[in-house]
């Protein structure tokens, strides 16, 4: 058996071991969403630290664990704390978590994250439905040898955004009331922001938003099959957009602010999610 491989299988047997209730939708939460899992029935908690072969975060501020339990009638497993590539791990190892949580069961993948907007018709604090994204200048997930046991050697990456968890969403915001736009994401490495000639480039290439995350795990998720939801919440406007600097401290204020929005509407969503 592969040794990647291997260690994923002993990381979900663990978790499979201490979890109450089979999850039928992994999470992984950006910054600001965190406090979803306050709103969990019956919440089991387990840190990474205790997870075998399960990196460690390095990000302030960023927990560490996942989090099982029901949300919206459905029962979830979420992340709390994820793995970028630009805090030094191999991008086997950003994408470790997303796998394991296949082997786990689970099918269903939602991934939040904070971007900066390169649309222009945005604002900080909106929330955008990803329904496609560029990272063809960053490394794969997927490089080196094939893991058949999750996928294909070339995946197709054609609707890498389910349109069927898009139309719940959709439906889940006119319910709830709350305004949502839908875009393109664009990975950025990091960690250092943007320079506005990157920015005016991305938005030649299509890109409504920008972000430091997300893509590498979504890439392992459709390679494993999983059906992926992703949602950005804008937190500033990208580099040169606004004739003012970025800061991090802007990010996790705006993040803060809206994560009263964004948890309502994530809870619609999963009540909306019609599992197959
Ligand atoms: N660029 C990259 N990542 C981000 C940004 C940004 O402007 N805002 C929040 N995450």
């Amino acid at each position: 058996m592969d040794k990647y491989y291997k260690k994923a299988v002993e990381a979900a047997e663990f978790i499979k071991g201490r979890i109450r209730l089979q999850p039928e939708i992994g999470i992984i939460l950006g910054s600001g969403l965190g406090s979803l899992v306050n709103d969990m029935e019956d919440p089991n908690e387990i840190d990474y630290g205790d997870i075998p072969n399960f990196p460690l975060t390095t990000v302030e501020g960023h927990a560490g664990k996942l989090v099982s339990g029901v949300i919206g009638g459905k029962p979830v497993l979420a992340m709390k704390g994820r793995f970028h590539l630009y805090e030094g791990y191999d991008i086997s190892q950003v994408v470790l978590a997303t796998r394991v949580f296949k082997l786990v069961g689970i099918n269903d993948l939602l991934v939040t994250n904070a971007a900066g907007g390169i649309n222009r018709s945005f604002k900080p604090g909106d929330l955008m439905l990803i329904r496609d994204h560029i990272s063809f200048f960053a490394p794969s997930p997927l490089r080196g040898k094939n893991l058949s046991e999750f996928g294909v050697r070339f995946p197709d990456m054609s609707q890498a955004y389910d349109r069927g968890l898009l139309d719940a969403a959709r439906e889940a915001a006119l319910k709830t009331g709350i305004e949502i736009r839908e875009g393109v994401y664009a990975f950025a490495q990091g960690p250092m922001y943007e320079t506005p000639a990157e920015i005016r480039a991305f938005g030649i290439l299509g890109a409504d938003a920008v972000g430091m995350s997300t893509v590498p795990e979504v890439i392992a998720a459709r390679h494993a099959n999983m059906r992926v939801l992703g949602i950005s919440c804008i937190t500033n406007m990208a580099a040169g957009i606004l004739d003012k600097p970025l800061n991090h401290e802007e990010v996790v204020r705006t993040a803060k602010e809206v994560e009263h929005k964004f948890v309502a509407l994530v809870k619609e969503i999963i009540r909306n999610w019609s599992l197959v």
